[in-house]
């Protein structure tokens, strides 16, 4: 946030992990409250930022100022759990998904409903989108769960190389690059996304072959199947 040129906002921060906060607050324009009770009594925005699996012992122990406005980043906490946790207005609730490209100021970050300050604060980390139903958000929510996947893909490809007796650094540069280039097209292409697998796969080649044997033994339906599952976890449904 304090790298954007497009925001000058004050800061002030949880002392709850003393050293993140002692080296953030060489920042200007941030500073170290005494207590979490001492951000929400001073702050216009709150965020909240906890892991969910503490979520509801944390907020518990806080209250909301009237009218203020609070930015929850707490995985499959609904709204109105939140403002029952911490007394505030459900409808001066927000939520979002911030993932780690923030730090680099490139995540588009889903923000439900779309409130004007939020939105402009996830502009500043990159583009907010705004989602104005939670069934969108859920189903984003459960999206952003496939970054381990990705990794994991290339991770199991890279060993699979190696086991064939492919260099580590020659593998890994290759499918950074190969990963990196599709990323690229499909932020800029056009085509609906079958259409983009099919422009990258000659027919009776090697990609068509891949992609079926993929589907043939389940990948493709272990996959929905797994998203299934977020998706009901986010959901409070498992
Ligand atoms: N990482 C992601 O990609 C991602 C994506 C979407 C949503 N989220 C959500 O974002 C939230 C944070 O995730 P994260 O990955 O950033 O986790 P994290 O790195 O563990 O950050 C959680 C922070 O909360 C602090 N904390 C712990 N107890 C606290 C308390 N009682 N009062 C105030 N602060 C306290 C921790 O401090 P200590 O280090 O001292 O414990 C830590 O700085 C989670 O709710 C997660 O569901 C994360």
């Amino acid at each position: 946030l304090k790298r954007s040129d497009r925001t000058n906002w004050h800061i002030l921060l949880s002392p709850r992990n003393a050293e993140r906060a002692q080296r953030l607050s060489r920042l200007p324009g941030v500073a170290v409250a005494e207590s979490n009770q001492q951000v929400a009594d001073r702050a216009d925005s709150l965020v909240l930022a906890v892991r969910p699996q503490i979520a509801e012992m944390v907020l518990g122990g806080l209250r909301a100022r009237p009218g203020q406005k609070v930015i929850s980043l707490i995985a499959g906490l609904d709204r109105g759990r939140i403002a029952a946790l911490i007394g505030a207005d459900p409808d001066l609730i927000c939520r979002a998904v911030p993932l780690p490209f923030v730090a680099q100021g490139r995540d588009a970050t889903p923000v439900f409903p779309p409130d004007p300050d939020a939105l402009r604060l996830f502009d500043c980390l990159g583009q907010a989108l705004a989602v104005h139903d939670q069934k969108d958000f859920d189903l984003l929510a459960a999206l952003s769960a496939l970054m381990g996947s990705y990794f994991g893909l290339i991770e199991t490809a890279a060993g699979w190389s190696a086991h064939q007796g492919l260099g580590p650094d020659l593998a890994r540069a290759y499918l950074g690059h190969l990963f990196a280039n599709l990323g690229q097209v499909l932020v800029d292409a056009p085509q609906d996304l079958a259409t983009l697998r099919q422009d990258h796969s000659t027919q009776g080649g090697l990609n068509e072959q891949v992609w079926r044997d993929f589907g043939t033994a389940g990948g493709s339906s272990a996959l929905t199947g797994a998203l299934d599952q977020v998706l009901a976890r986010i959901q409070g449904r498992s």
